[in-house]
């Protein structure tokens, strides 16, 4: 029995002896944020006997043979953040800062007395898990909707934790929702962007995370290159911006007509057909949105000159006529006229009131804007008027004799030309004759009148007075107007002269009888050259009578 003993008092005393000897961790599981600093408080006791030689903490509670356990303080992973809180009497608390999360572990606590072989490991440790943070977000979210954002932690912070969120790295002050967890009630477009998260008194961030928040098409709006005036054959760039998730399909309309596709319609060569209203439309799957009509204005030279004339047709003196010069042009040009070479004036409408035969022309109007300036065709005006200034003139040629009638010519100024003459001899009501030249066989006053489609006038009289000689009729014209008293001396001449020949006559040859015309009342021709050349007439006269 005896040698029994000896281990049933080592028993017995090994209980007494453990009862004063423990390790005492405040808390055996510690969840930590990265980078943070973690406190592992722990207090240990020992017989009073004893004194403390060495303590430490340490990553590991198994002892391979004869080797000491690692002191975490000599690991030169830890040496630098790890710091004794503790004393040597009965407190190992420790501090661990800027942790990773390859500091999660189970750490204990170990020391030893100056009694040999008395080493105590406090074998239920602390164990340290180190955490990061990660968002959970949707990826793709559609304007409306309710979105809730997660701040993920893989071990349980503690209650008291507040969390603090971040949009594209500012602090989203406005927001206090609860724990961990950030809700969206309707998510705007505004929303979108990089969201991290953090732990209130820590320095570590979570990574970003971004919100895609889909909406359909907006603020859709046409801008025109160049964005000044567009003058005809430049190269004209539409350029469409609107503002959508995901990037919209742009199509052009032009007047409700589909012109093309893509966010640049390009014109290279622009016309005034081009003229009118343009929108794009902005289409992505979640809606569609149009533009605001531009107007699209081409600026182009005048062309298409044309001058027309109302009333149309004939044109009679006293009527009213206005000329309208019409011309296609951007901007609308000034418009101004031409007579000749001669300028009358501005404006579309050019009008005469009361026109005379002085206006009729070659009329053109001249179209101009800054572009340019063109002049139309020239527009023949023709102003017709009835006869004036009708007046008769009596036709002598070189030989009194030659004939028996005098030619007497109408002339007058019309438009168109008088065709149609009436002769009449005055106190007497039916016409004697037409055309424009009569031949008058008796003396008396003898007038015309002259007709076109617009009217007639007369002429005044002329006066014709025949005389018969001895051989020919002889016969004196008076003209009416002009001339006449020298006329009239010349004839008072003649017939001196004549009246001596036939006296002479008669006395040299009385069997010769006077010439008596059957016709003595009728007119022998005499065909005056003109009144101005009488001398060569009067030469006629005297050398006659000696030649029949
Ligand atoms: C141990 O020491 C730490 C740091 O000095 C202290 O905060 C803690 O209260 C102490 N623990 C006990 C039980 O005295
Ligand atoms: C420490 O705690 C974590 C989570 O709480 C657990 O997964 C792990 O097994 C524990 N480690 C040890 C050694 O008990
Ligand atoms: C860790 O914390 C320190 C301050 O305690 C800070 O200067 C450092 O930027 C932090 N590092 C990271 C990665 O957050
Ligand atoms: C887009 O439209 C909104 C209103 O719908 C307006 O407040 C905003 O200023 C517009 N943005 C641009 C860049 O035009
Ligand atoms: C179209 O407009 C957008 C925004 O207004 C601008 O960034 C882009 O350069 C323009 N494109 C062309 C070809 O002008
Ligand atoms: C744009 O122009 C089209 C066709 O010219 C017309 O039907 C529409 O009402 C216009 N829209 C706006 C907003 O002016
Ligand atoms: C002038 O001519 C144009 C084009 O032919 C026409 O539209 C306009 O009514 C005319 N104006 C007048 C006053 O006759
Ligand atoms: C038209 O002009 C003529 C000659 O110029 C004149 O005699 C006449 O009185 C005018 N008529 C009117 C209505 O003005
Ligand atoms: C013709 O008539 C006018 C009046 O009508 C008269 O004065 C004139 O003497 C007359 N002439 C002749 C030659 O009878």
């Amino acid at each position: 029995m005896a040698p029994r003993l000896p281990l049933i008092f080592l028993l017995i005393i090994h209980r007494v002896s453990s009862a004063g000897w423990g390790v005492s961790y405040s808390h055996s599981h510690i969840c930590a944020l990265k980078n943070s600093s973690v406190i592992m408080s722990c207090t240990y006791t020992y017989p009073t006997a004893h004194q403390i030689v060495n303590m430490f903490w340490t990553k590991t509670n198994v002892k391979s043979d004869n080797t000491e356990l690692p002191d975490l303080s000599k690991d030169p992973e830890y040496s630098q953040r790890l710091h004794y809180l503790g004393d040597k009497q009965q407190n190992c608390t420790i501090r661990l800062s800027h942790v990773t999360q390859k500091d999660s572990h189970k750490y204990y606590f170990r020391f030893t007395t100056d009694k040999p072989d008395m080493v105590w490991l406090g074998r239920s440790g602390v164990n340290l898990t180190v955490t990061d943070l990660q968002v959970e977000s949707p990826e793709r979210v559609t304007e409306g909707d309710s979105v809730r954002l997660t701040c993920k932690s893989s071990c349980t912070l503690t209650d008291r934790a507040i969390f603090i969120w971040y949009r594209n790295s500012q602090p989203l002050t406005e927001r206090r929702d609860t724990n961990n967890e950030l809700l969206l009630q309707s998510v705007r477009r505004e929303d979108a962007g990089r969201y991290s998260c953090a732990l209130h008194g820590h320095t570590y961030i979570s990574p970003d995370v971004h919100l895609n928040v889909m909406y359909p098409p907006r603020n859709v709006s046409v801008s025109i290159s160049p964005s000044a005036e567009i003058v005809e054959g430049k190269k004209v760039i539409l350029n469409c911006s609107s503002d959508s998730n995901p990037p919209a399909e742009i199509s052009w309309f032009k007047g409700g007509t589909f012109v093309g596709s893509g966010r640049i319609y390009s014109i290279s060569k622009i016309s005034s057909d081009h003229s009118g209203e343009y929108k794009c439309k902005s289409i992505n799957e979640h809606g569609e949105k149009d533009s605001d009509n531009v107007t699209l204005n081409v600026m182009y030279p005048p062309r298409n000159i044309l001058v027309s004339i109302s009333p149309s047709g004939e044109i009679k003196e006293g009527n009213s006529v206005s000329l309208n010069c019409s011309s296609d042009s951007n901007p609308p040009a000034e418009i101004s006229w031409f007579k000749g070479g001669t300028s009358l004036g501005s404006g579309r409408i050019y009008s005469i009131s009361n026109i005379s035969s002085d206006h009729s022309g070659e009329y053109k109007c001249k179209s101009r804007n800054k572009h340019g300036e063109k002049y139309s065709d020239t527009l023949p005006l023709n102003v017709m008027y009835p006869p004036r200034s009708v007046s008769v003139s009596i036709i002598q040629s070189g030989l009194i004799w030659e004939g028996d009638s005098v030619t007497l010519i109408c002339s007058s100024d019309s438009n168109p030309p008088a065709l149609n003459f009436i002769w009449f001899k005055e106190n007497q009501s039916s016409s004697v004759g037409s055309g424009q030249s009569f031949s008058a066989l008796q003396s008396g006053r003898f007038y015309c009148e002259a007709h076109n489609q617009h009217g007639s006038q007369r002429s005044d009289a002329v006066t014709v007075t025949v005389h018969h000689g001895a051989v020919k009729n002889v016969l004196v014209i008076t003209a009416a107007s002009g001339g006449g008293f020298i006329i009239i001396i010349i004839i008072i001449i003649i017939i001196l002269i004549i009246m001596r020949k036939r006296r002479s006559i008669k006395s040299e040859d009385p069997t010769l009888k006077p010439v008596s015309d059957p016709n003595e009342d009728t007119y022998t021709a005499l065909e005056l050259k003109s009144m101005t050349s009488d001398l060569p007439f009067i030469a006629d006269l005297l050398k006659t009578p000696e030649d029949s």
